[in-house]
């Protein structure tokens, strides 16, 4: 990290901590915000040094593109171009929200921020703390989820701190972020739109909104090999060439060894704690929102409390449960008990 960071500013959300943290990415600095999915760590969008801080502050791979944020319909022109139907008609239903459109870059965002593509992220995030401090920095921000790469995404201020503490230059020290998971990605810039991440807002949601039905990106349905059945369309995760990049690496991964149970949890906890490992059992039934706003924080917790081994129920895989699914299975390098 570069090392004129020598302290992690710590701010409030009132109106002159924001418009410090806007000073502090105009100058081209990293700053930790809550977003209403996870907390992210900022930079200037259009400024290739600050975006390539950002990797090296998270220690992230530099092919995985980064999500811009903005706070206005007016900001979304300037940054991409030949918006299509679906997605605005998606914007004006769900924007602010948690949900992030793949849009066709234009020249001026630096190739750092897209990871090389062609095609830009974009969201614009409902949490008020986030649309400020987009105004005040009065530019876009790039704002991949504010953890060090590989581990839990950040949903508090203390999170974004276990790991950022004297990497980045200043945090904003907001609420919990409420709802837990990243945004759901939509690629609508192909022929079929495509969910490439799924999150909040669900494929339900969108034909509710459109009438049309999304696919999602093959690398979604893939399972470990014994568990595939042939008629469900599911790739093996040997053939797993996911089109978003960042659903490549290693993901969501508390030190503590996560295994996903489709059966009698309780069971497999006594057998562990029988051969003397630290067990714990996450458990939340099918509260599909309590389990995206608390998965990953839990699994944070478990970290500082040494836990060396978590049982993870798994949740029907139907509408929101899909997506926490997603989260668990990668957080357990798909291992699963049933
Ligand atoms: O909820 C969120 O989206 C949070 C908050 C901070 O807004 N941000 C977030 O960013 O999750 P990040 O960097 O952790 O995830 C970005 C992911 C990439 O790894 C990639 O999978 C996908 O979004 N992505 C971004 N731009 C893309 C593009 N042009 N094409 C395909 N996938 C893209
Ligand atoms: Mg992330």
């Amino acid at each position: 990290m570069k090392s004129r960071i020598e302290k992690t500013l710590r701010l409030g959300t009132d109106e002159a901590d924001i418009r410090r943290a806007g000073e502090i990415i105009r100058d081209g600095g990293l700053v930790a915000f809550p977003t209403e999915t996870v907390y992210g760590l900022g930079a200037d969008a259009l400024n290739e040094l600050a975006v390539k801080s950002v990797y090296e502050a998270k220690g992230r791979p530099s092919d995985n593109p980064m999500i811009v944020h903005i706070s206005k319909m007016e900001e979304l022109d300037a940054i991409v171009r030949d918006v299509d139907d679906l997605s605005l008609m998606l914007m004006k239903e769900l924007w602010p929200g948690p949900i992030t459109f793949v849009l066709h870059k234009r020249d001026v965002v630096p190739d750092a921020t897209s990871g090389s593509l062609d095609t830009l992220g974009v969201r614009m995030p409902s949490n008020d703390i986030a649309r400020a401090l987009i105004a005040a920095a009065e530019r876009p921000i790039a704002a991949p989820s504010a953890n060090l790469s590989g581990r839990p995404s950040p949903t508090t201020s203390e999170d974004v701190l276990e790991d950022m503490d004297g990497r980045i230059d200043a945090v904003i020290e907001g609420a919990l972020s409420d709802i837990g998971i990243e945004s759901t990605v939509l690629d609508c810039t192909g022929d079929i739109p495509t969910i490439l991440r799924p999150g909040y807002i669900t494929a339900e949601t969108i034909k509710e909104i459109t009438g049309i039905e999304v696919a999602y990106d093959k690398s979604l349905l893939c399972r470990p090999k014994e568990e595939l059945n042939p008629s469900d369309g599911a790739a093996e995760i040997e053939d797993f060439k996911p089109k978003s990049p960042g659903m490549k690496y290693k993901h969501y991964s508390p030190k503590a060894k996560v295994q996903i149970v489709m059966g009698d949890i309780e069971k497999c906890r006594r057998e562990a704690e029988e051969k003397g490992i630290k067990t714990a059992v996450l458990d939340y039934g099918e509260d599909s929102k309590e389990a995206a706003r608390n998965f990953f924080a839990d699994l944070r917790k478990l970290d500082r409390a040494e836990v060396e081994l978590i049982f993870v129920r798994a949740l029907d895989e139907e509408g929101l449960g899909f997506s926490i699914m997603n989260r668990m299975l990668k957080s357990a390098g798909y291992d699963v008990i049933k």
